[in-house]
């Protein structure tokens, strides 16, 4: 299980590879120093993945005398803001970071998607790498270049496509993850044997113990499985100008969720408002005579199976204000809601100009079966 694997990301010149291995973190000079042109490194990372790994991350950098500072910023989602986005431009240009310096993204997926950004834009581009330090920056937003932060009007609004390169993955962070967040993560490995893959998805419904109980070899198969996939469809589609699209299957309920606990993450953690909004999802293609039942309610079992909730909570939603955020979503186009929904387990499709009617209808029942 120690074995380094290597899955590429195919995309011409902005080709990157991910590498996945037990304990790469002991060892990230090795992988990093092949970018290191003469510049410095500038290693952005949250409080808690730094209190946690940043010895680690630090012992294999510092033996190798290279010039390196370390801009730390704040855990959870209030860092993907326009103060920090401008703290921590200004702390890079204060070192007198130049364009073949290298900045490392260290932590979970704010983390990697401010600090992307950033490189994106600081002296009109920087090279980076990421290093993500939770299941779900692992096995999704560290994959496929996706960088942003918030604007008031929603979530991930201001960014670009910045493709790091290269992903260093070490399975033995997420030993000091907790389950909840662990949980969170499994949501967009799961999700990606019902987009394509109902063999994967057989596969997670009989393992999904051993993938969320411990770093197990079935955990490292299903990591490794949902970053080939993922991979396989960034490198189809980099822009989300179509198949990219299907990585969003549940986000679009899970948006409306989260929009309506203000994207407070102690009641609701975008992975578990995934997993709720894939069963919404499926029940939803069922209503409109897209999935059979059996297959919408095997869905909805495994999910509960799990341990994630799959009905809405006594947070006070209601359908108009769900409608309200699913109406904003960056998916829909001229004025129509497109949602992606599925015709089969492992068929997932854009499902255009979706009927608002009985979408409404949908989610005031939703609504009413809050508990
Ligand atoms: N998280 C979906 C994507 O990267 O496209």
């Amino acid at each position: 299980m120690n074995n380094l694997s290597k899955i590429a990301v195919g995309l011409d010149t902005r080709s990157y590879e991910i590498l996945v291995q037990n304990g790469i973190l002991n060892n990230v000079w090795e992988f990093i120093s092949p970018f290191l042109k003469n510049g410095k490194l500038h290693i952005i990372s949250d409080t808690n993945a730094f209190k946690l790994h940043g010895e680690k991350l630090l012992s294999s950098i510092k033996s190798n005398n290279v010039k390196y500072n370390i801009i730390e910023i704040e855990s959870g989602e209030k860092s993907k803001s326009f103060a920090s986005f401008e703290n921590v431009i200004e702390s890079l240009l204060s070192t007198g970071a130049e364009r073949g310096d290298l900045i490392i993204a260290f932590g979970g997926g704010v983390t990697g998607d401010l600090s992307g950004f950033v490189a994106g834009v600081v002296n009109r581009g920087i090279d980076f790498i990421q290093i993500p330090t939770t299941l779900l920056s692992q096995v999704d937003s560290s994959v496929g270049g996706k960088t942003a932060i918030n604007a008031k009007a929603g979530k991930n609004l201001v960014g670009l496509f910045w493709q790091p390169r290269a992903v260093l993955i070490d399975p033995l962070v997420l030993e000091t993850l907790p389950k909840r967040d662990l949980m969170a993560g499994f949501a967009e490995i799961f999700k990606i044997g019902l987009i394509n893959d109902a063999q994967f998805f057989d596969y997670c419904d009989k393992n999904y113990a051993k993938i969320l109980g411990e770093n197990s070899t079935s955990r490292r198969f299903a990591i490794e499985t949902a970053i080939k996939a993922k991979a396989n469809i960034v490198a189809q589609d980099e822009r989300e100008g179509g198949i990219r699209a299907l990585l969003n299957l549940g986000h679009t309920f899970a948006h409306a969720i989260e929009a309506g606990v203000n994207y407070n993450e102690q009641i609701w953690r975008h992975g578990e408002a995934v997993s709720c909004g894939i069963v919404m999802a499926a029940n939803f293609s069922h209503q409109l005579g897209l999935l059979d039942e059996k297959s919408a309610k095997r869905i909805e079992n495994f999910i509960q199976n799990c341990g994630y909730r799959t009905k809405l909570d006594d947070n006070g939603f209601n359908a108009n204000d769900m409608l309200e955020t699913m109406r904003h979503d960056k998916k829909n186009s001229g004025g129509q809601i497109n949602l992606i929904l599925l015709k089969n387990i492992g068929q997932a499709f854009i499902y255009k100009n979706a009927p608002i009617d009985k979408l409404k209808i949908f989610l005031e029942s939703e609504c009413a079966k809050a508990a």
